[in-house]
């Protein structure tokens, strides 16, 4: 079985317990394209991700509308620029590391953006530029995204790694048709999560999500956090549970 989300490792004990007792029907099936260490490197990141594409599937934008962009793309949900990539469409990351350019490309990316182009206060409403955007960092970068959507197009934001801030105005919404679309993983009913599972056994490249991942043992994960907190790390973190010290 799989559990991502519901809280687990939040405001739940056992996120990294070999057993924890939790409520049945946060269980889904294990999708039978990932073991379970594929299935945690992907993660409520992962998760998160697809539900954003899905969010623009359902907002009508696909790839012949234009880029896409993607902030904190370094981060967990950074695994959407492979979704997008596999689905046709052209993926902009936007990332404070330069350094990481290349992982970047190598996971979906076609175009790098310094994320300091997005994360000072800006204009109501900028230059349209991306048909589309998901979003992991809020505050003035999601305000600035919104600027940028191109008419009629749609971001999903997902997340608050800038801040919980969104100092934004309603142009975007009430000049450009511009859609704010919502993204909760963590009590997102059970049917989207299913499908979400599903689409993501279709889509992701087992080798890319290998690159994309750094197994830990137990006694790491501490200084992982804190490493993490201060965006030293890329990608994903799986903590193998089972392995007490690196042999
Ligand atoms: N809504 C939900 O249900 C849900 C689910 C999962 C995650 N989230 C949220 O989504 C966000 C991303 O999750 P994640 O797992 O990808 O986290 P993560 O692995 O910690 O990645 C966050 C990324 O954001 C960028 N970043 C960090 N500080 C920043 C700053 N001050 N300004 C601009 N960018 C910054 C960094 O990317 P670069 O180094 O590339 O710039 C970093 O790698 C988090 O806020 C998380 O809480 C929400």
């Amino acid at each position: 079985m799989l559990l991502d989300g519901w809280g687990v490792g939040e405001t739940h004990w056992g996120g990294l317990a070999q057993k924890a007792k939790v409520k049945s029907e946060w269980l889904q099936p294990l999708p039978a394209a990932f073991t379970a260490a594929q299935a945690m490197a992907l993660g409520t990141a992962g998760c998160t991700a697809m539900l954003c594409v899905m969010a623009l599937e359902a907002h009508g934008v696909t790839p012949d509308k234009g880029e896409i962009l993607v902030t904190g793309a370094g981060g967990g949900v950074g695994v959407a620029l492979q979704l997008l990539k596999k689905l046709g469409y052209r993926t902009v990351a936007s990332t404070g590391r330069a350094s990481e350019a290349d992982y970047l490309r190598r996971i979906g990316a076609d175009t790098i953006l310094d994320r300091a182009e997005l994360s000072a206060p800006g204009k109501p409403l900028g230059k349209e530029r991306w048909a589309g955007a998901i979003d992991s960092v809020g505050s003035h970068t999601l305000a600035n995204v919104c600027a940028q959507i191109k008419y009629g197009g749609a971001v999903a934001a997902c997340g608050l790694a800038q801040g919980l801030d969104l100092p934004a105005s309603v142009a975007p919404f009430i000049l450009r048709g511009v859609t704010l679309c919502a993204i909760d993983s963590v009590r997102r009913p059970m049917p989207d999560r299913l499908i979400a599972w599903e689409r993501l056994a279709e889509l992701i490249d087992l080798s890319t999500l290998d690159a994309m991942s750094t197994t830990l043992t137990l006694p790491e994960a501490i200084g992982a956090a804190s490493d993490l907190l201060a965006g030293k790390i890329r990608g994903r973190v799986v903590v193998n549970i089972a392995r007490q010290l690196r042999s």
